[in-house]
């Protein structure tokens, strides 16, 4: 008779060898999320595909936005070598979409009823050709502003709701000795103020007229010219130290207490949670200033490379549990964002989270769910560059209004 010992041996062995079987089976992930709220969220992904069975081969490229991971990205697959899933934005989707070197995840979206499921604004970006080429993880949205709620009470406790009363709040920050508005000055961050400034100024019809038509008048009109004197006027609310800074650091002066406000999209909830904070406690969510029943949304989405055979079943795996619906709900309580899926409940969200549910569902029913052009959902990146370009020596005084007005549509021109 064999003893306890050798069966115990013998199980052992078993479950190493189909330990080893499923280490088979792995995923490399491209990804930008390595702030402390993001790598949170990711977290809950890759636990998920571990319990698949799912190894997942890291591959972080910091920087906000995506700019040094799309980087990254193409020196990969002109090596020959792509990862096999891909964190990605808009008008990116469909470049690589269009060279022809993703995946087709139409039998996993077909079994999940995806079509049904995940908003137009979305499936534009992810289907290409009628085919699904990414899977959509999540929505955010741009257009926020973030408030330290004991300097909210010490200025009188109400939230502004035009550009106004944002500065007469801003003015009160200021004599409370904090920094009034923090902003990190690299060019993404600085294009996501712009474009909240520029929905704040003229409205739905102004940012589809000037970002989403690319309408050479808009580009250099009288709006527009308003948009860039709210920034050089926000500029002067800054500390000395903006320029370069990360987002994750300048939400960090709004956490601690250094700083009053930071307009930044909603992966800034990630970082108020990580440090224990709660909404409508220790901060506070609104849309910025001017911008409210509108939404600039961005969708974090997951491409997967055209990488062989034997990757497949693992990067189908990662597709369905990306849009579980759990999962859904599981990753964007953390990450700030709300589900990419219309019909997840919104019950354990928190209030800036059903907020959040309830802008873009408004939002998309009349027609001012917009794509946020700082986050690659409103232009191709050259044409973002480019604008982006003109904002930031605006920004940062290397170019008067008239100059930048004059500057905007001949950039836009040459990048088209
Ligand atoms: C956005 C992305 C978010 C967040 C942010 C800062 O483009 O959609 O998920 O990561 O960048 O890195």
């Amino acid at each position: 008779m064999r003893s306890i010992k050798t069966l115990a041996a013998g199980a052992a062995i078993i479950a190493l060898a189909a330990g080893a079987a499923k280490a088979e089976e792995s995923v490399e992930v491209l990804h930008w999320w390595t702030a402390g709220g993001e790598a949170a969220a990711l977290n809950v992904l890759k636990q998920n595909l571990q319990k698949e069975g799912v190894s997942w081969k890291d591959m972080p490229v910091a920087g906000g936005s995506g700019v040094q991971a799309m980087t990254a990205l193409r020196a990969r697959v002109t090596s020959g070598d792509p990862p096999t899933a891909v964190q990605m934005l808009g008008f990116d989707i469909r470049d690589w979409a269009e060279m022809g070197v993703v995946g087709n995840l139409n039998d996993v979206a077909q079994k999940q009823g995806w079509d049904k499921v995940i908003p137009a604004a979305l499936q534009n970006f992810a289907k290409y050709d009628g085919n699904w080429i990414a899977a959509p993880v999540n929505i955010h949205s741009t257009n926020w502003l973030w408030i330290n709620k004991a300097a909210l009470d010490k200025a009188g406790g109400k939230a502004p709701t035009n550009f106004d009363e944002l500065v007469a709040m801003l003015d009160n920050f200021k004599s409370q000795g904090i920094i009034p508005l923090a902003h990190g000055g690299q060019p993404w961050q600085d294009g996501t103020l712009w474009e909240a400034v520029v929905l704040s100024v003229g409205g739905a019809d102004f940012y589809k007229k000037a970002i989403l038509d690319l309408d050479t008048a808009a580009l250099s009109g009288d709006t527009m010219r308003k948009v860039f004197d709210d920034m050089s006027k926000l500029k002067t609310y800054f500390d000395p130290n903006f320029s370069g800074r990360d987002w994750n650091l300048t939400s960090a002066l709004v956490i601690e207490g250094k700083a009053g406000a930071q307009e930044m999209g909603d992966w800034a909830k990630g970082e108020f949670l990580r440090a224990n904070k709660k909404p409508g406690t220790d901060f506070v969510c609104i849309r910025f200033p001017g911008t409210q029943g509108n939404v600039l949304f961005n969708a974090d989405q997951f491409v997967m490379f055209d990488v062989g055979g034997d990757k497949r079943d693992a990067q189908l795996k990662m597709a369905a549990a990306v849009e579980d619906p759990s999962f859904q709900i599981a990753f964007n309580t953390v990450k700030g964002s709300v589900p990419a899926r219309t019909d997840v409940p919104g019950d354990q969200f928190d209030d800036c989270g059903k907020k959040g549910i309830q802008d873009v569902a408004e939002a998309a029913a009349k027609g001012t769910l917009m794509g946020s052009l700082a986050h690659g959902y409103a232009q191709p990146s050259a044409i973002k560059e480019a604008i982006f370009d003109v904002v930031t020596q605006h920004l940062n005084g290397q170019i008067s209004t008239d100059e930048a007005l004059k500057r905007l549509p001949e950039a836009v021109a040459a990048a088209k």
